[in-house]
């Protein structure tokens, strides 16, 4: 199969019962996503494949073939964190850390679809994400950040940094 991840194309044999998980995971050496339930009940495997958050433990590998995907690397470059990431760290969105890459590509998806959702959008956009550290209240005010941030952004030109 051949799909693109993070704007790279790349062409796999993979055995026709690895999910999508196994395939970033083990096979590209993304690890940036993780396993949490390996069932589809945590969000910590959320992946964005053609512009939907997907739970990549519940879908199998070949189902990539054809498909655009980001993972929590592809948000990043090597010189500075996205503005979405940026805005977790400000508010302080993150403890362990460990649901974070999946909270930011649901979040990701919702703000690319809707940039400028309330806190039920964003409630519903995060239904599936689990996380057992922050309690929730900085995560929705990270996902408010970026929202509010990407808009003052689009009205000036990003000249306010
Ligand atoms: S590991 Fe996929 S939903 Fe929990
Ligand atoms: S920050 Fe620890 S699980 Fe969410």
């Amino acid at each position: 199969m051949t799909f693109e991840i993070n704007g790279q194309e790349h062409t796999l044999d993979i055995p026709a019962d690895i999910t999508a998980l196994e395939v970033i995971r083990s096979l590209l050496g993304l690890t940036g996503t993780k396993e949490g339930c390996g069932i589809g009940e945590c969000g910590a495997c959320t992946i964005v494949v053609d512009g939907k958050s997907v739970n990549s433990c519940l879908m199998l590998g070949a189902q990539l073939d054809g498909t655009k995907v980001l993972t929590v690397e592809g948000l990043a470059t090597e010189a500075s964190l996205a503005p979405l990431q940026e805005q977790f760290m400000k508010n302080h969105g993150v403890q362990c850390g460990f649901c974070t890459p999946g909270i930011l590509m649901s979040t990701h998806a919702l703000l690319e679809e809707n940039p400028d959702p309330d806190t039920e959008e964003i409630s519903k956009a995060l239904a599936g994400n689990l996380c057992r550290c922050t309690g929730y209240q900085q995560i929705f005010a990270s996902v408010k950040a970026a929202a509010t941030a990407s808009r003052d952004d689009r009205i000036t030109g990003g000249k306010n940094g």
